[in-house]
């Protein structure tokens, strides 16, 4: 009797165990393979990046509050990081990507991201976000469904079609990296893909024959959900489907006010805030407009410049170079020099400089931004990670007059969730290591032992519950 007692203990302290690694929110696993493969999406064939062999890349298609896993093996010969644009992991900015926070990911190597779209909705993309490598590819979309029990504001649509559009040149990544750090201009584009193919031959004398383009199946009469995205380096386009109006229905995760366009160039929209779905919590920034402003930065960008010989843009004066030890790593392990937390809240006169400068934000402030763009072209800027409302947009010289014109009560928001003060997750098990702490990093087994020794444990534990389970 009284050992059966004791098993029994045991096994509910296993299962209790297991249960809090499988339990909770659902686990949806993805594994990306990113390699070269040769395209002519222009005619003319090319190195592009894949994933899975596929270019674009497989649509992650997740429901809000999933849990995330992504493992990505590295088959390019070249470092890499895969980051999921305007996609909010929950307090932990260690699997969003880019080089401020993580060390890239070496060639041949695999690293797997994990993370939990929590309370979001919406279409957004992933992509590399070093090397230039998104001008070859290795993008795809990734969808955030609505909980079955959460309504959406229009009717279930007959189908669900993501778009990719975006500038495309001929010369690979890695010529156009040369370019820049030549202290030269890219040009124009050679042309723009949708889904990684090349245009309709509208006309013999424009379009080469022998290309490749997208046709998507729809049938009249039916309505369809059509997630677009922009997934090129630097080129603004306008979308519209001919003979027919787009009804906008969301925005980067933020349903809108409905509205239909005959094409889509869409600047301030509206938060429809009697939808419901996903949203920022009363705790956080949702009463926007009545929340004192602590810091105030006016982001100046021009034209591009070169900079001890490279071809490099600017904000305030100063283009950012990436520190080869991450700043979240830094912070983590005391590194002391990586960068100075001196960027300016106004632009700096005087001769542009590169310089890893970073803005000195308070802890739970509250930032208005001002991005002023003083280039000629339309410029798209994205804050990694932190929500933001849009409250206004103008021509011209901004002012603390434009302050009047503010919207500060439906203006588009990205949600973010911080129920705790714990605002990050602690440093994850598997985090790379690179620059002052490359010490610290053990090398890959690049083999596939070390997934067989946890299965072979993960069986030994089911084994356990069995064996135990029968005895008593
Ligand atoms: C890019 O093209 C150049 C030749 O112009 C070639 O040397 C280089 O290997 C190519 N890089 C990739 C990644 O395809
Ligand atoms: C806002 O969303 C609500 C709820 O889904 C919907 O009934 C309403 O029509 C939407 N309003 C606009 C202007 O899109
Ligand atoms: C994404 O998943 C949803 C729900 O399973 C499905 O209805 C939708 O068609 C999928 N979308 C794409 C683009 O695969
Ligand atoms: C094709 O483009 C060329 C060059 O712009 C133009 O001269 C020609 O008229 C176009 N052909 C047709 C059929 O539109
Ligand atoms: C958008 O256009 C469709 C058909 O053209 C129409 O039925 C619908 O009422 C319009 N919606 C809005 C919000 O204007
Ligand atoms: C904002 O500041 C004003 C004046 O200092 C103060 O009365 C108000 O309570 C503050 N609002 C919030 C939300 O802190
Ligand atoms: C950053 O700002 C805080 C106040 O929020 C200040 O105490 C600190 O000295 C600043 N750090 C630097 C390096 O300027
Ligand atoms: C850039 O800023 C200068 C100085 O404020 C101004 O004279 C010029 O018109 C601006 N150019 C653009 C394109 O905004
Ligand atoms: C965080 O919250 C816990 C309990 O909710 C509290 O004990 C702790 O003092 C808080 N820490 C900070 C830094 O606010
Ligand atoms: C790397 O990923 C492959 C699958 O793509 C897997 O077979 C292998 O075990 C992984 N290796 C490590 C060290 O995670």
């Amino acid at each position: 009797m009284a050992s059966c007692k004791l098993m029994l203990i045991c096994l509910v302290h296993i299962s209790l165990f297991l249960g809090f690694c499988f339990a909770d929110d659902p686990y949806v696993t993805y594994n990306f393979e990113v390699s070269y493969i040769n395209a002519s999406p222009l005619g003319v064939p090319q190195q592009v990046i894949a994933i899975n062999g596929k270019f674009p890349g497989p649509t992650i298609n997740v429901t809000t509050n999933n849990n995330v896993v992504v493992n990505v093996r590295n088959k390019l010969d070249e470092d890499l990081l895969m980051t999921w644009a305007g996609i909010q992991q929950r307090r932990s900015s260690w699997q969003d990507g880019v080089l401020g926070t993580n060390c890239p990911i070496p060639s041949k190597w695999n690293w797997t991201y994990q993370f939990q779209v929590k309370d979001q909705i919406g279409s957004f993309f992933y992509f590399p976000s070093t090397n230039f490598q998104r001008a070859a590819g290795g993008y795809g979309g990734f969808i955030i469904n609505n909980r079955p029990i959460i309504p959406i504001p229009f009717a279930t649509p007959d189908g669900d079609i993501v778009i990719l559009i975006g500038d495309w040149y001929k010369k690979n990544h890695t010529d156009l990296r040369k370019t820049l750090n030549g202290g030269k201009d890219l040009g124009m584009p050679d042309g723009v893909l949708i889904n990684g193919k090349g245009p309709y031959r509208y006309n013999d004398t424009l379009v080469p024959e022998g290309i490749d383009y997208e046709t998507i199946n729809v049938h009249p009469g039916k309505t369809y959900r059509i997630r677009v995205h922009n997934v090129g380096i630097s080129t603004s386009l306008n979308f519209r489907i001919q003979n027919h109006n787009l009804l906008l229905a969301e925005t980067e995760g933020s349903y809108t006010v409905q509205q239909n366009y005959t094409s889509l160039d869409i600047h301030v929209g509206q938060w429809n805030v009697t939808a419901s779905g996903a949203r920022p919590n009363p705790q956080g920034s949702f009463r926007y407009g009545s929340i004192n402003v602590t810091q105030v930065y006016v982001l100046k960008n021009k034209p591009p410049e070169t900079i001890d010989g490279k071809r490099r843009t600017t904000l305030n004066g100063i283009s950012f170079v990436n520190p080869n030890t991450p700043i979240k790593l830094a912070d983590a392990y005391h590194v002391k020099g990586v960068y100075k937390l001196d960027f300016p809240t106004e632009p700096l006169t005087g001769d542009p400089k590169m310089e890893t400068s970073v803005i000195n934000g308070t802890y739970r402030g509250f930032m208005e931004i001002i991005l002023q763009n003083n280039d000629t072209k339309v410029q798209t800027f994205h804050l990694n990670g932190y929500a933001f409302f849009v409250v206004g947009m103008d021509y011209g010289e901004w002012s603390e007059n434009s302050r009047g014109t503010y919207n500060k009560w439906d203006g588009i928001a990205r949600s973010t969730t911080q129920n705790t003060n714990k605002t990050e997750l602690p440093v994850p098990d598997n985090a790379l290591y690179c620059g002052a702490l490359s010490k610290m990093q053990k090398p890959q087994d690049i083999s596939s032992a070390a997934a067989e020794k946890s299965k072979l444990l993960f069986t030994l534990l089911l084994m356990l519950i069995v064996m135990l389970s029968v005895l008593c």
